[in-house]
């Protein structure tokens, strides 16, 4: 017999809420709601199973093959590119890619190359490729609000959601970038030759999007 549909979720906030859409489907998820420290879950009669990953691996999962589906945010998917479909924006986990920097500090203008901390290399380099500017982008891994503040970049290139981490380091919003929530991926042969079930999983998840169960 093959392998249950595999589907990738992105552990975390995305889980939780992939975890609610899937049961406002009728999809059992209890094995993944007492998960104690597994990886890899059933959902419903086991047809279907869960795998618990970081974002950047659903995305190598999936393409690779080894999941059939993946949620992962578009953040994700802007950074990393690859070969799979992106087959339905689920409507959670919004947020948006913004630039900003020092609050009340003018960005643009004057000379000399700018300086742009990011967890976020690729898509940091391609907004400045399209705006014309040369800039020298840095990699930081997180709580990357911190670069400008220590002096280490003229600005930042990060997700915002609330606000509130920006606001109560000093920084605001010079412009933002791209809207950002999470998306259903699938994998280019599984979408071929398991096409049914993972047809019927997406449109089941389009029911719920369209219901509005899922922000
Ligand atoms: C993200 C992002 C910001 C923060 C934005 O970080 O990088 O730091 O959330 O949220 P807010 O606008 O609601 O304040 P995350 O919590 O994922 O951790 P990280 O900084 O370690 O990446």
């Amino acid at each position: 017999m093959s392998r249950p549909i595999r589907i990738a979720l992105t552990k975390g906030r995305l889980e939780e809420k992939t975890v609610a859409m899937l049961e406002s489907l009728g999809y059992d998820c209890s094995a993944v709601r007492n998960k104690g420290r597994k990886l890899i879950l059933p959902i419903g009669d086991g047809s279907v199973e869960c795998v618990l990953a970081k974002a950047a691996d659903v995305v190598t999962y999936v393409e690779n093959g080894v999941c059939d589906l993946g949620v992962v945010g578009k953040d994700t998917i802007m950074e990393m590119g690859g070969t799979y479909y992106e087959v339905l924006d689920l409507g959670f986990g919004r947020c948006r890619f913004a630039l900003a920097g020092l609050a009340g500090q003018p960005f643009f203008g004057g000379y000399g190359t700018k300086r742009i901390a990011s967890k976020y290399v690729n898509v940091a380099t391609a907004y400045f490729e399209k705006k014309n500017m040369d800039v020298d982008v840095v990699k930081i891994e997180g709580s990357v609000e911190l670069a400008p503040v220590l002096g280490l970049a003229d600005a930042i290139v990060d997700i915002v959601e609330t606000g509130t981490t920006l606001k109560e380091n000093g920084l605001a919003v010079i412009e933002d970038i791209a809207q950002v929530s999470a998306r259903l991926i699938v994998n280019v042969a599984s979408m071929k030759l398991r096409r049914e079930p993972i047809q019927a999983l997406i449109d089941a998840c389009e029911r719920a999007v369209k219901a509005g169960g899922t922000v």
